[in-house]
C-alpha cells in the first residue's frame, strides 16, 4: 500500500459498549491485525483489567502496562510491546488496572491521562497509523479515559435480542465527553457482531440498528464463527489462527470499509 494510505498522525479510536461480551475485544484485536495487515502500524491499547486482548494478542509479560501508563506516568515507549503480527504492538493490562478508578479520585487530570499519555506525545516519532482502545464493559473512568483520548469511538453492536439497550447511555456519554473534554469526538461506526444471517433475531436487530443508526452501522457484518471464538485461546487474533475463516475475512472486510470511510484507499 502506498504511503498515501497514511493518516497524518495516529487515528485514535475507542472501542466502547458498556454492555459485557458484545464482541469489544474481538473487534479491537483483529480490526487493528487487519489494519496491520495491509503494512499499517498499529497500537492496540488494553484499557479493561481483565485484560483479554493482552491475552488474545499473545502477551505474558506484564510488568509495565496500561496501570503505569496512567497511574505511574510511565512514558509510553516504556510500556509497548511488540505482538508477533508484523506492524501490530500493544500496551498490555492487567488486573491492577481495576483499582486505578479509585486511586485516581483526587487527581484533577484524571479524566486525561491517556489523552496525556498518547496526544501529548511525540507521535510521529513512533508512526502509529492507528491506535485502537479496548475497553471494559463500563462507562466509568477508564472508558471517559479512552473516549477523552480518541477521535471517535467504534461500538461494537451484539446482534441479539436488547442489542440496542443502552445504546442510549452511551450516546449520552460521548455527548458529555464532547461537551465537557473532547468536543470533536466522532462516532466512528456501529459493528454488528456475532451476526447469525439464518437467525431471524439477528436479522430483526440488523433492520433496528439501520433504522435507528443509518449510515453509522457499517456494511460489514462480523459473523458468528467458532474460528473467532477459539482464537484466543491460542493467543492468536483469528487471521492467524485460521487466515480464511469467516471471521477473518468478514474483519478484513471492516478495515477495508474503514480505510474507505477515512479516504485511505479508492472506494
Ligand atoms: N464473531 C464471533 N463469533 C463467535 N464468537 C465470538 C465472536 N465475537 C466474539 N465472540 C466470543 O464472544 C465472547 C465475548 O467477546 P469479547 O470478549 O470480544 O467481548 P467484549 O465485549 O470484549 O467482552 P467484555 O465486555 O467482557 O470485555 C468471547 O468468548 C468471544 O470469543
Ligand atoms: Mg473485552
Amino acid at each position: 500500500m502506498s504511503d498515501l494510505s497514511r493518516p497524518a498522525g495516529p487515528r485514535i479510536i475507542a472501542v466502547a459498549n458498556q454492555k459485557g461480551g458484545v464482541g469489544k475485544t474481538t473487534t479491537a484485536i483483529n480490526l487493528a491485525a487487519a489494519l496491520a495487515e495491509t503494512g499499517l502500524r498499529v497500537l492496540v491499547v488494553d484499557l479493561d483489567p481483565q485484560g483479554n486482548a493482552s491475552t488474545g494478542l499473545g502477551i505474558e509479560d506484564r510488568d509495565v502496562t496500561t496501570y503505569e501508563l496512567l497511574v505511574d506516568d510511565a512514558p509510553l515507549n516504556a510500556v509497548i510491546q511488540r505482538t508477533s503480527i508484523p506492524g501490530l504492538s500493544i500496551v498490555p493490562a492487567t488486573v491492577d488496572l481495576s483499582s486505578a478508578d479509585i486511586e485516581l479520585m483526587a487527581n484533577e487530570k484524571r479524566s486525561f491521562l491517556l489523552h496525556d499519555a498518547l496526544r501529548q506525545t511525540a507521535m510521529d516519532a513512533f508512526g502509529w497509523d492507528y491506535i485502537l482502545i479496548d475497553c471494559p464493559p463500563s462507562l466509568n473512568l477508564l472508558t471517559v479515559n479512552a473516549m477523552v483520548a480518541a477521535h471517535s469511538v467504534l461500538v461494537p453492536l451484539q446482534s441479539e435480542f436488547f442489542a440496542l439497550e443502552g445504546l442510549s447511555q452511551l450516546m449520552l456519554t460521548i455527548r458529555e465527553v464532547r461537551q465537557a473534554a473532547n468536543p470533536d469526538l466522532r462516532i466512528e461506526g456501529v459493528v454488528l457482531t456475532m451476526y447469525d444471517k439464518r437467525n431471524n433475531l439477528s436479522q430483526q436487530v440488523e433492520k433496528d440498528a439501520r433504522d435507528n443508526l443509518g449510515e453509522l452501522v457499517f456494511e460489514t457484518r462480523i459473523p458468528r464463527n467458532v474460528r473467532v471464538s477459539e482464537a484466543p485461546s491460542y493467543a492468536m487474533p483469528v487471521l492467524s489462527y485460521d487466515p480464511n475463516s469467516l471471521g477473518a475475512i468478514a474483519y478484513r472486510d471492516l478495515a477495508v470499509e474503514l480505510l474507505k470511510k477515512h479516504n485511505k484507499i479508492a472506494a
